[in-house]
Order: structure tokens, then C-alpha cells, then sequence
């Protein structure tokens, strides 16, 4: 996949997932993963805040980068980060030309109310824009919480509501996150754009997930993550033979030093 226009429903599922950094970006580019998200989730993966409001433009922006030189063929989107689509259209342009010049192929905006402008000039400036909607993390002071999104018909309606919003402006594809099957279904129905899903079941066309969480280095125990691997044991693992063979004087051995 190398274009917004190669994000489309097909029999095949679309995959994605999130990286920050180059070393994991060249392991990616070797998989046939369909896509690359630079997600503000980096906030609290890399650095290790509660949540993602403390992220910036250049943030986004450097990481996008190292990703991009790692991954040289992948669709690589880039999340607009906390309040950059909110601060005027000046702003949000510029962040979105940081974003695109460091390698993005697309960004990724949360929620859609009070920036449909915004969006719209987004789109008609020829950046692919995908949208978030359900739980929207950036949001997540006044949702109360990370928690699941839709379950009252209200907030169900609203959603769904939001979704038909964005498609009519034009964003290529939307991350539904933490909401129940019945809505992403219905969200699936009622829009032609794919759905790319997180903890939104099986009724979307792709899914999404945080490499460091399927890769099982996070230790997250949301409801919604499968590990596909155990990368922290192994990890553990491989430090502890390290302090060991420097321990016993094993590490360097002749082959390892200069004679
Ligand atoms: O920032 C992020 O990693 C995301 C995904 C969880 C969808 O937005």
C-alpha cells in the first residue's frame, strides 16, 4: 500500500500498526504489514506520560521522520497531536506541513466537531486525512476515562453521526476505537470509506494496533490487546546472559576482541 487511494475495502483485511523510531520502522518495512501509525500514543509509550496531551508538533514530527527512514516504502500516517487542529488554520496547516515533510503519507485527526473547516482545507490541500472517532484518547478528560465508547443510544447515534460527518468531508479512512461490535457494524454499513478498528471487533476492514502491545513489551492489559509475542521475557532473557558472561569473563572472548 502506498497511497490513501490503495485504503479501500476489499475480501483482505488492512493491517496497521504503530511505530515511533527507526530500529522497529526497518523491522516493518521487511513485513508485509499494509500501513505505519505514528500515533501520539509515543507520549506514553516512549516517554512514559499518563496520556497524550503533552505531545507536539516537532515530536510528531521527528519521530515521523526516524520512521520514515527506516520504513521507505510503507503508507505511514502521522497523528495531528493534542489541540494542533484547534489553534486556527494557520496552525493546523503548518502542523500538517511538518507532518507531511517528514515523511508522512497521511495524518490522522481526532474527532471531527468544531474543526469540519479545518478538515475540509485539509483535505482540498491534497493531505489524505484519516479521522478517530469512538474513544478519542486526546478527549479522554471530559469522556471520563479511557473507556469504552457508544454503549447509550445517544452516544451511539452521535458516533455514528460524526462518522457520516467525516466521510462527507472527504477523509479517507477512519480509526473506530473501544466502541461495541454493534456500532462498528453499523458505522461499517452505513459509510463506504474503510474502517480500521481497535477494540471495535471483527464487522470493520482492518485492524490497529500498538506494536509494543502485541509484541507483549508493554504489558497493557486492555481487554482489546492480544500479545503475539513475548519480546519483554525475551528481552529479560537476553540481559541477564549478557550480566552473566561478563560476570564469568565469557564476554568478550577472543572472537568478540581485537588481537
Ligand atoms: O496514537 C495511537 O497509537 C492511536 C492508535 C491507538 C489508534 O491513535
Amino acid at each position: 500500500m502506498k497511497y490513501a487511494k490503495d485504503f479501500i475495502r476489499s475480501h483482505k483485511k488492512i493491517t496497521m500498526v504503530t511505530c515511533y523510531d527507526f530500529t522497529f520502522a526497518k523491522i516493518l518495512e521487511e513485513s508485509s504489514v499494509d500501513s505505519i501509525l505514528v500515533g501520539d500514543s509515543l507520549g506514553m509509550v516512549v516517554y512514559g506520560h499518563d496520556d497524550t496531551l503533552g505531545v507536539d508538533v516537532d515530536t510528531m514530527a521527528k519521530h515521523t521522520a526516524a520512521v520514515r527512514n527506516g520504513a521507505r516504502s510503507k503508507f505511514i500516517i502521522a497523528d495531528m497531536p493534542f489541540l494542533s487542529a484547534r489553534k486556527g488554520m494557520t496552525f493546523a496547516m503548518e502542523a500538517a506541513h511538518k507532518l507531511m515533510s517528514a515523511g508522512a503519507s497521511a495524518i490522522k485527526i481526532e474527532g471531527v466537531i468544531g474543526q469540519e473547516e479545518i478538515l475540509k482545507a485539509l483535505v482540498n490541500a491534497g493531505i489524505p486525512v484519516m479521522g478517530h472517532l469512538g474513544l478519542t484518547p486526546q478527549y479522554y478528560q471530559s469522556l471520563g476515562g479511557f473507556r469504552v465508547q457508544g454503549k447509550q443510544a445517544e452516544v451511539h447515534q452521535e458516533i455514528l453521526r460524526q462518522a457520516k460527518i467525516l466521510e462527507a468531508l472527504g477523509i479517507f479512512s477512519i480509526v473506530l476505537e473501544c466502541v461495541p461490535n454493534k456500532l462498528a457494524k453499523e458505522i461499517h454499513q452505513h459509510l463506504e470509506i474503510p474502517i480500521i478498528g481497535i477494540g471495535a471487533g471483527q464487522e470493520v476492514d482492518g485492524q490497529v494496533l500498538v506494536l509494543h502491545d502485541l509484541l507483549g513489551l508493554s504489558g497493557a492489559n486492555f481487554k482489546f490487546i492480544k500479545e503475539f509475542s513475548d519480546l519483554k521475557t525475551k528481552t529479560l532473557e537476553g540481559i541477564s546472559s549478557y550480566i552473566s558472561e561478563v560476570n564469568q569473563e565469557l564476554f568478550p572472548s577472543d572472537k568478540e576482541s581485537f588481537q
